[in-house]
Parts: structure tokens; C-alpha cells; sequence
């Protein structure tokens, strides 16, 4: 057997992210703050997922620019391409192939069983056999690499499940190749959108981007929901079914949250005061990220290398792990010459 032990001591992390162009709150709070962090202690690789997001009904003439933009967020909210391997994933066409060979292995009833899956199909006359496949390829992202931890949101958790799932069957026929990576879930938890809704998400235009400027970041904020039942100025506030609230105790300084739920409670504030503190707060997060996107977006070149150089790091790696797998699921055939 090849050694494919890795090249430091260091653990191994994978994670990916759709190209959709708009990174917004809910992508750097769920996730991409712990790939920041994670970047100086273990050895990272950061994923733009443009197989994956074929799978949505974006027209194909934007999907190079959104790989881009996607590409200038991650290095805009502090990924070090010093540090960690950014890349994209059709650059590294093995995971389409480790795919393939994981769908051998894949139970069709557990994947029929995803949340997601069920949500997104039920949107569809005639279902795409990728929208069911779409965590194979993910576990094909990760393992490829032979993973040991994934940070994602929350929203991710039952993927991650089916990857271990998949990594078990297939070491239990073949023999232990494949780590069951861990999924690292930050404590935020699930995101909720500026509507009210579960989930902040571009498909809802319930976000607010990273990179949006100071006049969209307002007219987001002002438009959120807030809590439905105070009417009137003043009608006394519940902090704790407020989209506002809970955005502020991810984003304003923790200092001041005493401060804004009690005046929310007792009425001595209103909601567009209480939106502008959280406006302010959030212009502190985004406007460094923004100073560097701004950079990044006058030099598309250094990303295109950056990106070139991190898909070829990322192959060499992922041609050796499908190498093995291929010979061990008797693919080799020229062993027997
Ligand atoms: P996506 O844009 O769906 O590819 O998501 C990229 C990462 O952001 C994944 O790890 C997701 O779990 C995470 N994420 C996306 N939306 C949210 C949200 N509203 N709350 C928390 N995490 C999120
Ligand atoms: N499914 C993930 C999402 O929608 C994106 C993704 C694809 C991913 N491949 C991955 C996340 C591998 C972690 C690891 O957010």
C-alpha cells in the first residue's frame, strides 16, 4: 500500500461552499469565521463547490463570476493562501470519479432521507439524480483528502453523517482507508434570515451580504421583521423572538447586549434605533473584509493563481487517495499483467 500519510502532523480539514457570488452573514457566522481560525492550527483545504451548484437553476453565464466573487469573499474575510489550499472543485475532476466509486456503497434509502434532498425536490416535476447524489459528491470533497474534521453550519450536519456512513461501508468491503471526519459545528447554530425565516439564505433574498455597502447594509436592516406582536412604538418588546436581538448578540459587542434587551423589553427603545446600533456593529465586521475585496476585485489575476496553485496542491493529493481506492476495488487491471 502507498503511504498516504499526510505531509505534517497536522490534522486535516475540508470544507466547501457553493458559488452563489453573495456571501453573507449566515456562510462567515456558521462557517467561514472557524475556517479563519482554523487555518493556523490544522492543515485546511477550502472548497468553491461549482459541480454542486449545477445543480441549481443559475444560468451558466454567471457561474464563472460567481466562482470568482466566491473566491474574493473567502480571501477577503482573511483565508491566508500562505496558510490553508483554496481551490475549485472542477479543477480537481478526481472527486468526480471517487464519487462514482462511492455510489457503489451508498444506501439510495438514507439518501432519499436528507432533509434537504426532501426540501429541494419537492420543488421539482421530475427529480435531477444529482439532487439525490449531492452528499456522494460531498463525501467525495472530503474524503478525497481523507479529511479529519469539516467545519459547516449546522444546515450540514446530516451530510456529514452520510459521509461517515459512506467512509465506514466502504473501509468495512475494502479495507480502512477512509477517516470518519468530525463535523465541527459552531455554537451560533443556524443563521436566521432578516424575515423571519429558519434559515438565511441567498435562495430566500433574506441575507445581508459581506460585501454589501453601507446603503444596502441599511436598507436590509430596516426592512427586518422584528417582533411581530409590537405594533406601536410603545408596545414593549420579546428579545427573544426578535431576528434583531438575535443578530445583535451575534455581531454588537457583548457589552451592550444588557442594554439593548432591556430597552427593548420596557419600550425606552424603539426597533429603528435598535437597528441602527446593529447596523453600526455589522459596518465594524464588514468594512475591513470589504477593504480587502476591494483590492482583490482590482487584482482577479492573483486570484486565478491563488485558486490554480490550490487546485494543484489539492490534486496531487487527491490523485494518490483515488489511486488506492481504484486498486483496491480492483480497478487496477493492470496488476494482473
Ligand atoms: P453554502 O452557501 O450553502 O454553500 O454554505 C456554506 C457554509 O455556510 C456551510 O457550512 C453552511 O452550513 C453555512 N451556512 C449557510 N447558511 C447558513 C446560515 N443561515 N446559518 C449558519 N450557517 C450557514
Ligand atoms: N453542501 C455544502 C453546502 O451547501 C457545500 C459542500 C460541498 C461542502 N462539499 C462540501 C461542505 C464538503 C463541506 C465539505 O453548504
Amino acid at each position: 500500500m502507498k503511504d498516504l500519510s499526510t505531509s505534517t502532523s497536522r490534522k486535516r480539514v475540508l470544507s466547501g461552499i457553493q458559488p452563489t457570488g453573495e456571501v453573507h452573514l449566515g456562510n462567515y457566522l456558521g462557517a467561514l469565521r472557524q475556517w479563519v481560525h482554523m487555518q493556523d492550527e490544522y492543515e485546511c483545504f477550502y472548497v468553491i463547490v461549482d459541480q454542486h451548484a449545477i445543480l441549481g437553476d443559475g444560468d451558466p453565464a454567471d457561474l464563472p463570476t460567481r466562482t470568482i466573487d466566491t473566491a474574493i469573499s473567502l480571501l477577503s474575510v482573511g483565508l491566508d493562501p500562505e496558510k490553508c489550499t483554496i481551490f475549485v472543485q472542477s479543477d480537481v475532476p478526481e472527486h468526480l470519479e471517487l464519487q462514482w466509486l462511492f455510489n457503489t456503497v451508498a444506501p439510495v434509502g438514507d439518501l432519499e432521507r436528507m432533509t434537504q434532498y426532501k426540501d429541494k425536490a419537492a420543488k421539482y416535476d421530475s427529480i435531477p439524480a444529482g439532487l439525490l447524489n449531492y452528499p456522494v459528491l460531498q463525501a467525495a470533497d472530503i474524503l478525497i483528502y481523507r479529511a479529519n474534521a469539516v467545519p459547516v453550519g449546522e444546515d450540514q450536519r446530516q451530510h456529514l453523517e452520510m459521509t461517515r456512513d459512506i467512509a465506514r461501508k466502504w473501509n468495512a468491503r475494502y479495507g480502512e482507508l477512509f477517516p470518519e471526519p468530525d463535523a465541527i459545528i459552531p455554537e451560533v447554530g443556524r443563521v436566521i434570515g432578516l424575515d423571519g425565516d429558519a434559515k438565511m439564505s441567498k435562495s430566500l433574498k433574506n441575507t445581508i451580504g459581506i460585501l454589501a455597502d453601507e446603503e444596502e447594509t441599511w436598507s436590509r436592516i430596516k426592512g427586518a421583521v422584528t417582533d411581530p406582536k409590537r405594533i406601536r412604538r410603545e408596545d414593549p418588546g420579546r428579545p427573544e423572538v426578535c431576528n434583531v436581538y438575535s443578530l445583535h448578540k451575534l455581531l454588537s459587542n457583548p457589552a451592550i447586549i444588557p442594554d439593548i434587551k432591556e430597552q427593548c423589553m420596557t419600550a425606552q427603545r424603539g426597533c429603528v434605533d435598535c437597528k441602527r446600533i446593529l447596523f453600526d456593529s455589522i459596518i465594524d465586521v464588514i468594512a475591513p473584509i470589504r477593504k480587502k475585496a476591494f483590492y482583490y476585485q482590482q487584482h482577479t489575476d492573483e486570484v486565478c493563481d491563488i485558486l490554480k496553485a490550490g487546485a494543484t496542491r489539492a490534486r496531487s493529493i487527491a490523485i494518490d487517495t483515488l489511486s488506492e481506492a481504484r486498486d483496491r476495488m480492483g480497478l487496477n487491471w493492470t496488476s494482473a499483467l
